[in-house]
């Protein structure tokens, strides 16, 4: 058997260690299941931690997580913390420092959950976004004059680069051609107001799209794309979009998929460590009483499969999560599953176990 992989797991805040162990069970479960090794290094970085002694994130967390060969992150966000120190100082840190360039949220309606969208099914809402994940407004690029007085002027520049544009519409071309569905990309942007940014996406996209000639493009506004993936979730198949956009739009699309509980996504660097997490973040109310879905977090580590390479894993954890969800679990919300957090746990185990090579 070849060498272990090592995962680097931050289970962080509130209902993140929770939802982590889940998704740790299910790892064990895929690797004793499909034949390989996970060994893991556990850093109990977050809220708790930067109360307790002032710290965020050590340098020296930054540099062993940076030699995994994937991290498995929970949540961050803690009530008694000023918004924006955690979430800055560890996530966009761990996306920018580790260049994760990509945040890769799948959007996928799984039988047996429920959509507020009336009359839309499993077939109708299946789409993946792929969002710039180090660039936009979140470079905290901008600055302030003369605050705090009634002159005040406060500036946030969104920064697109050529290269950061490219690579990361060169990324969801190729995700497009491999996924193999309809083989659509659609360019999300503002074109008719953010002329200077997404003009420069506008051309990018089209320069890039001669090199996929297999791929169909289309363009839609931000706005006109949350109506349609509200309207017509069927249009989508991949959606490419800058960083801000791509994290609205990404809320909206976790709720047609049935919610938080659900939503899964990757930051991730093509050729260095990618990150993994669910998206809903800290869930404090919910905290130690067992009742939130793990099965986002759960998505999260078929996601940190897929990308390590075990693919054959990958889909069994997805089969498994997909059985869970048609024949057992009766609403995806929290404290409304019928099973505690670690019973949905156990029930994917064991769906993972027994369909092992079918
Ligand atoms: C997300 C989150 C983060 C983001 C926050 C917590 C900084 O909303 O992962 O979508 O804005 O990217
Ligand atoms: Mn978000």
């Amino acid at each position: 058997m070849s060498r272990p992989y090592h995962i680097a797991v931050i289970p962080g805040d509130g209902t993140g260690p929770e939802v982590v162990a889940e998704g740790i069970k299910t790892l064990d479960a895929a690797a004793e299941t499909y034949g390989f090794k996970l060994q893991y290094s556990t850093y109990s970085i977050g809220g708790e931690h930067y109360l307790k002694t002032g710290e965020i994130l050590p340098d020296s967390v930054l540099a062993n997580v940076s030699q995994a060969d994937a991290i498995f992150l929970g949540a961050v966000g803690h009530p008694d913390v000023k918004p924006g120190v955690l979430e800055k100082g560890i996530l966009l840190k761990l996306r920018f420092e580790l260049d994760q360039y990509i945040n890769l949220r799948p959007v996928k309606l799984y039988e047996g959950v429920a959509t507020p969208l009336k009359n839309k099914t499993p077939a109708d809402i299946d789409f993946v976004v792929i969002r710039e994940n180090s660039e936009g407004l979140y470079t905290g690029s901008g600055g302030y004059l003369k605050r705090g007085t009634p002159d005040e002027v406060a500036i946030q520049e969104s920064i697109n680069t050529r290269k950061g544009v490219e690579r990361c519409i060169r990324y969801a071309f190729e995700y497009c051609r491999k996924r193999n569905r309809a083989k659509k990309l659609t360019l999300c942007g503002k074109t008719n107001v953010l002329t200077y940014a997404f003009d420069l996406w506008e051309r990018t996209f089209y320069e890039v799209a001669k090199e996929f000639p297999d791929i169909q493009t289309d363009y839609a506004h931000v706005d006109a794309t949350c109506m349609w993936m509200v309207k017509n979730p069927e249009r989508f198949d991949v959606i490419v979009t800058d960083n801000m956009f791509g994290d609205i739009i990404t809320d909206l699309g976790a709720m047609i998929q049935g919610g938080m509980g659900v939503a899964a996504g990757g930051n991730i660097n093509p050729s260095g460590v990618s990150m993994f997490e669910p998206i809903g973040g800290s869930a404090p109310r919910y905290t130690g009483k067992q009742m939130i879905n793990p099965i986002a977090a759960i998505l999260a580590a078929q996601l940190l499969l897929e990308n390590i390479g075990e693919t054959r894993a990958a889909a069994g954890i997805e089969n498994a999560v997909m059985k869970a969800l048609r024949d057992d679990i009766q609403d995806v919300s929290a404290g409304k599953m019928g099973y505690t957090t670690g019973q949905v746990g156990d029930l994917i185990v064991n769906y993972i176990r027994n369909s092992a090579g079918v």
